[in-house]
């Protein structure tokens, strides 16, 4: 993705939604049903707080359907997903769930036909023109919408707490591996317990985004976009540099042989004990959801070697094809895609708006710098969270990511190969 794409607000895709005038008859019947259910993997702290920010606006606005939270736990969906598939094969899909704008939504959910056309929405409700344009491509399969983002995450963000840096002579955020490394030696001399902070748990997504992100600092954004077109070679040299990178990183934790999710890992900042963690920034909003505070108990930078990059990704709604309660799916899809919708929800989520028109007097300050640095970066999409890969590879890499860990991070050319042939299976 180049420089900037996401901000081209809409014109391509606002004038052909005006040519073919789909606004619709099908997408705006009013909410008659009695219920309405809705699948994510928010089930607790700050992500459940930020989605019942928007759960709460939906009941008050609904008060005559009844509000069924079918929230299934574990980071990065690892176990929603699988529940969802076979909620979907028994014919009982929720009437709404959480997939991720990208290949999720359109390869592993709209092509295999379990999705509704959402596109007469853009233009009823006036989308077309507050969604960025390429963000919209990332949702459309042959000219149809399939989802409503409400957020956009950011994937290789550094966090630490400020006062265990002081401890360790460190004054300024790393922006280079090197420096990174440099400051992990510091902290390992001040005695901080795990210098670099790993979430060795719930099925090793957490690990798998560390790699994600150490790919991109290692070789650059071109190079990693080239990975997903075939243009760089998952056993190629480039891959073995970052993953040799990964490998020094993981000596200054525990190699990632725990079982901490991602929630329970981060804790290690807030609480002192840990040096560095490279998380999305729901870390942020699970940490002010336990009390702690921004710019006192844990701080951010873009991770390093990835400045002036945003591995972005978004949390999207859809409409499966067979859901009982259609209407109210609908209502919640618009309320999802609208600005009080979302501006309620991101606050709490640690995101921010996918709108352009969202009011960031709303927002904190870590959120206001994401803003800030979403209008300006480069946009690079996060594999793990669905962007650049399906379901079927984001699966085949958190598995290779648990042989490499399991085996004492070791095989790093077996590790190569086995994302090589998950990649070769896509
Ligand atoms: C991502 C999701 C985020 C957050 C994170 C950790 O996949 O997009 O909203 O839930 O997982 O669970």
């Amino acid at each position: 993705m180049r420089k900037n794409s996401f901000r081209l607000v809409a014109a391509a895709s606002a004038i052909a939604l005006a040519i073919t005038g789909c606004s619709s008859s099908k997408n705006d019947a009013a909410n008659t049903d009695s219920q309405f259910e809705i699948f994510t993997w928010w089930a607790s702290g700050g992500e459940a707080a930020g989605l019942k920010a928007m759960t709460d606006l939906y009941q008050a606005q609904n008060p005559n359907t009844e509000f069924i939270n079918a929230a299934v736990a574990g980071g990065a969906g690892v176990n929603a997903k699988a529940v969802l598939v076979s909620r979907i094969e028994a014919g009982d899909a929720p009437d709404s769930f959480q997939a991720h704008a990208g290949k999720e939504v359109v390869a592993s959910y709209a092509a295999q036909g379990k999705l509704e056309d959402l596109t007469s929405l853009y233009s009823s409700e006036g989308w077309d023109k507050v969604f960025p344009a390429d963000l919209i491509k990332q949702i459309t399969l042959d000219g149809k919408i399939y989802s409503v983002p409400v957020n956009i995450h950011r994937a290789n963000v550094l966090w630490w707490n400020p006062g265990t840096a002081a401890k360790a002579g460190i004054t300024a955020a790393p922006t280079t591996l090197d420096e990174m490394f440099t400051d992990l030696d510091k902290f390992k001399k001040a005695g901080v317990k795990t210098p670099m902070v790993l979430a060795g748990g719930e099925g090793s997504w957490a690990m798998a985004h560390l790699l994600d992100y150490v790919l991109l600092a290692s070789m650059g954004a071109d190079k990693f976009e080239g990975l997903f077109t075939g243009a760089t070679s998952w056993t190629g040299p480039e891959v073995a540099a970052a993953i040799k990178n990964y490998q020094r990183l993981l000596s200054y934790g525990d190699k990632g042989k725990n079982s901490y999710g991602w929630g329970e890992a981060g804790a290690a900042i807030t609480k002192g004990t840990g040096g560095f963690f490279i998380m999305g920034d729901w870390a942020s909003a699970q940490w002010q959801n336990e009390g702690s505070k921004l710019g006192t108990d844990y701080t951010f930078a873009a991770a390093p070697g990835t400045v002036g990059l945003y591995q972005w990704l978004s949390d999207t709604f859809t409409l499966p094809v067979g859901a009982k309660h259609r209407n109210a799916a609908l209502t919640w899809l618009k309320l999802c895609g609208s600005k009080e919708g979302q501006d309620a929800f991101n606050p709490l989520k640690g995101s921010i708006s996918a709108r352009t028109d969202s009011d960031l007097t709303k927002y904190d300050a870590y959120l206001q710098a994401a803003a800030a640095d979403w209008g300006k970066d480069r946009l690079v999409g996060s594999t793990v969270h669905g962007v650049n890969a399906d379901n079927t590879f984001m699966s085949a890499m958190n598995a290779a990511l648990g042989k490499y860990v399991t085996g004492g991070a070791k095989d790093n050319a077996g590790l190569a190969k086995d994302l090589a042939a998950a990649a070769a299976a896509k």
